[in-house]
Protein backbone atom coordinates (compact mmCIF):
# COMPACT_ATOMS: atom_id res chain seq x y z
CA UNK A 1 0.00 0.00 0.00
CA UNK A 2 1.25 3.30 -0.61
CA UNK A 3 0.64 6.07 1.41
CA UNK A 4 1.41 9.77 0.44
CA UNK A 5 4.61 11.06 1.58
CA UNK A 6 4.20 14.43 3.95
CA UNK A 7 6.40 17.00 2.30
CA UNK A 8 7.81 20.07 3.52
CA UNK A 9 8.04 22.99 0.67
CA UNK A 10 10.59 25.87 1.89
CA UNK A 11 10.16 29.41 -0.06
CA UNK A 12 12.71 32.17 0.60
CA UNK A 13 13.19 35.38 -0.90
CA UNK A 14 13.21 39.20 -0.62
CA UNK A 15 10.15 41.31 0.42
CA UNK A 16 7.73 41.57 -1.91
CA UNK A 17 9.17 38.92 -4.27
CA UNK A 18 5.87 37.22 -4.59
CA UNK A 19 6.54 34.53 -1.70
CA UNK A 20 3.10 35.11 0.16
CA UNK A 21 0.71 34.76 -3.28
CA UNK A 22 2.65 32.06 -4.80
CA UNK A 23 2.44 30.02 -1.17
CA UNK A 24 -0.95 30.32 -0.91
CA UNK A 25 -2.00 28.91 -4.08
CA UNK A 26 0.03 25.93 -3.70
CA UNK A 27 -1.17 25.42 -0.13
CA UNK A 28 -4.37 24.97 -1.82
CA UNK A 29 -3.26 22.61 -4.90
CA UNK A 30 -1.32 20.30 -2.58
CA UNK A 31 -3.39 20.85 0.29
CA UNK A 32 -0.69 22.07 2.35
CA UNK A 33 -0.54 24.23 5.63
CA UNK A 34 0.26 27.91 4.63
CA UNK A 35 2.84 29.18 7.37
CA UNK A 36 3.53 32.63 6.76
CA UNK A 37 6.79 33.81 8.75
CA UNK A 38 7.00 36.87 7.93
CA UNK A 39 3.71 38.11 9.83
CA UNK A 40 5.39 36.19 12.83
CA UNK A 41 7.98 38.78 12.80
CA UNK A 42 6.04 41.04 12.17
CA UNK A 43 3.44 40.52 14.64
CA UNK A 44 6.36 40.41 17.36
CA UNK A 45 7.90 43.32 16.26
CA UNK A 46 3.92 45.08 16.27
CA UNK A 47 3.85 43.98 19.63
CA UNK A 48 7.17 45.17 20.99
CA UNK A 49 6.15 48.89 19.70
CA UNK A 50 2.73 48.60 21.48
CA UNK A 51 4.58 47.87 24.66
CA UNK A 52 7.17 50.60 23.91
CA UNK A 53 9.85 48.27 23.42
CA UNK A 54 12.87 49.66 21.37
CA UNK A 55 14.64 47.31 19.12
CA UNK A 56 18.36 49.02 20.10
CA UNK A 57 17.08 47.43 23.80
CA UNK A 58 17.73 44.03 23.60
CA UNK A 59 17.45 43.21 27.67
CA UNK A 60 13.51 44.62 27.42
CA UNK A 61 12.89 42.57 24.06
CA UNK A 62 14.37 39.34 25.88
CA UNK A 63 12.12 40.08 28.88
CA UNK A 64 9.43 41.02 27.02
CA UNK A 65 9.65 37.58 24.48
CA UNK A 66 9.18 35.82 28.32
CA UNK A 67 5.62 36.68 29.09
CA UNK A 68 4.26 36.00 25.42
CA UNK A 69 2.92 32.77 24.83
CA UNK A 70 2.46 31.74 21.25
CA UNK A 71 0.06 29.35 19.58
CA UNK A 72 -1.13 28.50 16.44
CA UNK A 73 -4.47 29.32 14.81
CA UNK A 74 -5.71 27.28 11.86
CA UNK A 75 -7.99 29.23 9.41
CA UNK A 76 -8.42 27.71 6.31
CA UNK A 77 -5.05 26.58 5.23
CA UNK A 78 -3.58 29.36 7.00
CA UNK A 79 -1.19 28.82 10.50
CA UNK A 80 -1.80 32.11 12.07
CA UNK A 81 0.04 33.01 15.00
CA UNK A 82 -1.62 33.68 18.10
CA UNK A 83 -0.03 35.56 20.28
CA UNK A 84 -0.82 35.76 24.23
CA UNK A 85 -4.24 34.93 23.03
CA UNK A 86 -5.27 37.13 19.83
CA UNK A 87 -3.89 36.72 16.42
CA UNK A 88 -2.68 40.50 15.14
CA UNK A 89 -4.44 42.44 12.27
CA UNK A 90 -3.81 44.76 9.63
CA UNK A 91 -1.65 46.49 11.98
CA UNK A 92 1.18 44.44 10.84
CA UNK A 93 1.89 45.87 7.77
CA UNK A 94 1.69 49.56 8.90
CA UNK A 95 4.43 51.95 7.81
CA UNK A 96 5.75 51.77 11.22
CA UNK A 97 6.13 48.03 11.31
CA UNK A 98 7.91 47.68 7.61
CA UNK A 99 10.51 50.39 9.36
CA UNK A 100 11.15 48.91 12.51
CA UNK A 101 10.54 44.80 11.68
CA UNK A 102 13.92 43.97 10.38
CA UNK A 103 15.75 45.56 13.08
CA UNK A 104 13.67 43.48 15.61
CA UNK A 105 14.29 40.12 13.28
CA UNK A 106 18.35 40.69 13.65
CA UNK A 107 18.31 39.99 17.45
CA UNK A 108 19.32 36.07 18.30
CA UNK A 109 17.01 35.98 20.84
CA UNK A 110 13.98 36.93 18.87
CA UNK A 111 14.84 34.69 15.98
CA UNK A 112 15.68 31.92 18.40
CA UNK A 113 12.03 32.08 19.78
CA UNK A 114 10.50 31.59 15.94
CA UNK A 115 13.09 29.06 15.19
CA UNK A 116 11.35 26.92 17.48
CA UNK A 117 7.95 28.08 16.95
CA UNK A 118 8.08 27.92 13.29
CA UNK A 119 9.57 24.25 13.59
CA UNK A 120 6.74 23.12 15.60
CA UNK A 121 4.40 23.62 13.01
CA UNK A 122 5.02 20.72 10.58
CA UNK A 123 3.52 18.63 13.30
CA UNK A 124 0.87 20.62 14.27
CA UNK A 125 0.24 20.52 9.87
CA UNK A 126 -0.02 16.44 10.67
CA UNK A 127 -1.68 16.13 13.44
CA UNK A 128 -4.49 18.73 11.16
CA UNK A 129 -4.95 16.50 8.39
CA UNK A 130 -2.58 18.07 5.80
CA UNK A 131 -0.45 16.79 2.89
CA UNK A 132 2.70 19.14 3.98
CA UNK A 133 3.29 22.31 4.95
CA UNK A 134 4.38 24.96 2.84
CA UNK A 135 6.16 27.86 5.04
CA UNK A 136 8.03 31.37 3.08
CA UNK A 137 9.88 33.48 5.05
CA UNK A 138 14.03 34.68 4.63
CA UNK A 139 15.79 31.52 6.26
CA UNK A 140 13.30 28.67 6.40
CA UNK A 141 15.10 26.59 3.48
CA UNK A 142 19.13 27.95 5.28
CA UNK A 143 18.46 27.92 8.75
CA UNK A 144 14.75 26.13 9.58
CA UNK A 145 13.86 23.58 7.60
CA UNK A 146 17.16 22.74 5.54
CA UNK A 147 16.22 19.76 4.81
CA UNK A 148 13.04 20.20 3.29
CA UNK A 149 11.57 18.36 0.13
CA UNK A 150 11.61 21.33 -2.01
CA UNK A 151 13.60 24.89 -1.43
CA UNK A 152 12.51 27.73 -3.73
CA UNK A 153 14.04 31.25 -3.85
CA UNK A 154 11.99 34.07 -5.36
CA UNK A 155 13.40 36.86 -6.08
CA UNK A 156 12.83 40.23 -8.55
CA UNK A 157 14.12 43.59 -9.37
CA UNK A 158 13.62 45.85 -6.12
CA UNK A 159 12.05 48.63 -8.61
CA UNK A 160 9.11 45.86 -9.55
CA UNK A 161 8.65 44.91 -6.12
CA UNK A 162 8.13 48.43 -4.98
CA UNK A 163 5.98 49.19 -7.32
CA UNK A 164 3.89 45.60 -5.88
CA UNK A 165 3.62 47.01 -2.66
CA UNK A 166 2.85 50.26 -3.40
CA UNK A 167 -0.54 48.69 -5.78
CA UNK A 168 -1.56 46.88 -2.18
CA UNK A 169 -1.38 50.36 -0.76
CA UNK A 170 1.78 49.93 1.41
CA UNK A 171 4.17 52.41 2.46
CA UNK A 172 7.67 49.54 2.56
CA UNK A 173 11.08 50.37 1.63
CA UNK A 174 11.82 47.15 0.32
CA UNK A 175 15.67 47.22 -0.89
CA UNK A 176 16.53 48.70 3.07
CA UNK A 177 14.89 45.91 4.29
CA UNK A 178 16.07 43.44 2.04
CA UNK A 179 19.79 45.05 2.65
CA UNK A 180 19.47 44.73 6.43
CA UNK A 181 18.05 41.48 6.55
CA UNK A 182 20.59 40.18 3.90
CA UNK A 183 23.46 41.47 6.20
CA UNK A 184 22.14 41.09 9.96
CA UNK A 185 24.98 38.08 11.64
CA UNK A 186 22.28 35.53 12.58
CA UNK A 187 20.54 33.69 9.69
CA UNK A 188 20.90 36.18 6.79
CA UNK A 189 18.33 36.09 3.67
CA UNK A 190 20.36 34.42 1.28
CA UNK A 191 19.81 31.59 -1.59
CA UNK A 192 20.63 28.42 0.27
CA UNK A 193 22.95 26.37 -1.26
CA UNK A 194 20.82 23.77 -3.67
CA UNK A 195 17.54 25.91 -3.66
CA UNK A 196 15.83 26.50 -7.01
CA UNK A 197 15.72 29.85 -7.97
CA UNK A 198 13.24 31.67 -9.68
CA UNK A 199 12.97 35.02 -10.78
CA UNK A 200 9.71 36.69 -11.15
CA UNK A 201 10.26 40.32 -12.51
CA UNK A 202 9.34 39.55 -15.87
CA UNK A 203 6.45 36.74 -14.89
CA UNK A 204 2.71 36.85 -13.25
CA UNK A 205 1.76 35.16 -10.33
CA UNK A 206 0.12 32.51 -12.19
CA UNK A 207 2.89 31.72 -14.34
CA UNK A 208 4.93 31.21 -11.00
CA UNK A 209 2.95 29.53 -9.55
CA UNK A 210 3.08 26.92 -12.07
CA UNK A 211 6.98 26.63 -12.30
CA UNK A 212 6.70 25.96 -8.54
CA UNK A 213 3.90 23.36 -8.79
CA UNK A 214 5.37 21.69 -11.69
CA UNK A 215 8.53 20.93 -9.65
CA UNK A 216 7.03 19.59 -7.09
CA UNK A 217 4.32 17.54 -9.41
CA UNK A 218 7.47 15.61 -11.12
CA UNK A 219 9.28 14.85 -7.83
CA UNK A 220 6.26 13.70 -6.32
CA UNK A 221 4.98 11.54 -9.01
CA UNK A 222 8.59 10.17 -9.17
CA UNK A 223 8.52 8.72 -5.70
O1 LIG B 1 7.91 38.53 4.51
P1 LIG B 1 7.72 39.92 5.18
O2 LIG B 1 8.14 41.04 4.29
O3 LIG B 1 6.36 40.10 5.75
O4 LIG B 1 8.76 39.87 6.42
C1 LIG B 1 8.90 40.93 7.33
C2 LIG B 1 10.29 40.94 7.93
O5 LIG B 1 10.45 39.85 8.83
C3 LIG B 1 11.47 40.82 6.97
O6 LIG B 1 11.86 42.08 6.46
C4 LIG B 1 12.54 40.20 7.81
C5 LIG B 1 11.80 39.38 8.82
N1 LIG B 1 11.81 37.95 8.53
C6 LIG B 1 12.93 37.24 8.86
O7 LIG B 1 13.90 37.82 9.31
N2 LIG B 1 12.95 35.89 8.70
C7 LIG B 1 11.88 35.25 8.19
N3 LIG B 1 11.93 33.92 8.06
C8 LIG B 1 10.73 35.97 7.81
C9 LIG B 1 10.73 37.34 7.97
Amino acid sequence: MSTKPFIIVAIDGGAAAGKSSSSRALSEQFNLLHSDTGSYFRSLASEMLKRGVNYSDTEAVKKALHSINLKTRITGRRAEMELSGYVAGDEIRSAEVNAAVSHFAAINELRETLKAYERSQAEVAKVNGFSGLIMEGRDIGSAIFPDADFRFYLHADPEERSKRRAKEGHLDKVAERDRLDSSRAKDPLACPPGAIAIDSTFLTLPEVVKKLAEIISTKLTAQ
